[in-house]
């Protein structure tokens, strides 16, 4: 545990006011504060690595023990400090730092989250990080997302209209515009469609739960006069209906969103055309 300078300010500040310190107490102070300085502390992580320019190596775990004095507290500043001192060849994707890009999503310790917005947890022995699972690989812990995008298109994810009139707005109320919250907020980072079991092995022809969720977003977004058309994809047994409700989805999403809930919406809307 760290226990340094600032920790022994804090207490200070706390201290009653009237209390007066004798030079022997100072004296005693710093010497409790020398022997509390905060110690080197290293951490071990354990990394996927797998380069399609050496395919005769099979994918393995790396290690690396980091040293984490200077290290800032989130698992995505370990993996910069690891690129930038000790391995530059270990391959993320990464730009935002702040939870709004995506592109750090992987899986750390056996849950999908993004690298920038997870704190690296110094109790644990080692830190396992993977990619995001069932997904083609580019290198290391950059997986291929172009299916993900392709299904994404396949929603088409923006305003139809039959007109759209000249020059002015197309107005909400206040209530059809608290419809979109909760929905608009994705990232599109993938860790939802990436943890669900539905997706892992239907892929191919079953949407995921952020492309699904998206596809609701826009049916109940009420400037939309399309709900009906966009109905029709949904109208076979894979690209919706093999969610059946794992939850995984809900369970993972970084941002706090609920995937689950909009494809179970999304059903009733289906149905209903
Ligand atoms: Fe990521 Fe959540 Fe959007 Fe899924 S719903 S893509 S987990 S932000
Ligand atoms: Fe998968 Fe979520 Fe449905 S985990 S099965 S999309 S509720
Ligand atoms: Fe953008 Fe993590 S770097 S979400």
């Amino acid at each position: 545990m760290f226990v340094g300078v600032n920790a022994l300010s804090r207490t200070l500040i706390r201290a009653p006011v009237a209390r007066t310190f004798t030079s022997s107490a100072f004296v005693s102070m710093a010497k409790v504060s020398e022997q509390e300085a905060p110690k080197k502390k290293t951490q071990k992580f354990k990394i996927y690595r797998w380069n399609p320019e050496k395919p005769e190596v099979k994918p393995y775990m790396q290690e690396y023990n980091v040293d984490m004095t200077d290290v800032k507290p989130m698992i995505l500043d370990a993996l910069i400090k690891i690129k930038d001192d000790m391995d530059s060849t270990l391959t993320f994707r990464r730009s935002c730092r702040e939870g709004i890009c995506g592109s750090c999503a992987m899986n750390i310790e056996g849950q999908n989250h993004l690298a920038c917005i997870t704190e690296t947890n110094l109790s644990k022995d080692e830190i396992l990080i993977y990619p995001l699972p069932h997904l083609y690989m580019v290198k290391d812990l950059v997986p291929d997302l172009n299916y993900f995008y392709k299904q994404y298109t396949s929603i088409e994810p923006w305003l139809q209209r039959k007109d759209f009139p000249e020059n002015k707005e197309i107005l909400q109320s206040p209530k059809e515009r608290d419809a979109l919250d909760g929905l608009y907020e994705c990232i599109l980072c993938a860790c939802c469609s990436t943890s669900c079991p539905s997706y892992w092995w239907n892929q191919d022809l079953y949407l995921g739960p952020a492309v699904l969720m998206q596809a609701y977003r826009w049916m109940v977004d009420s400037r939309d006069q399309f709900s009906a058309q966009r109905s029709t994809i949904f109208q076979n047994g894979m690209s919706l209906y093999r969610c059946h409700v794992i939850m995984n989805c809900t369970q993972t999403c970084p941002k706090g969103l609920n995937p689950g809930l909009a494809i179970a919406k999304l059903k009733h809307i289906v149905e209903a055309n």
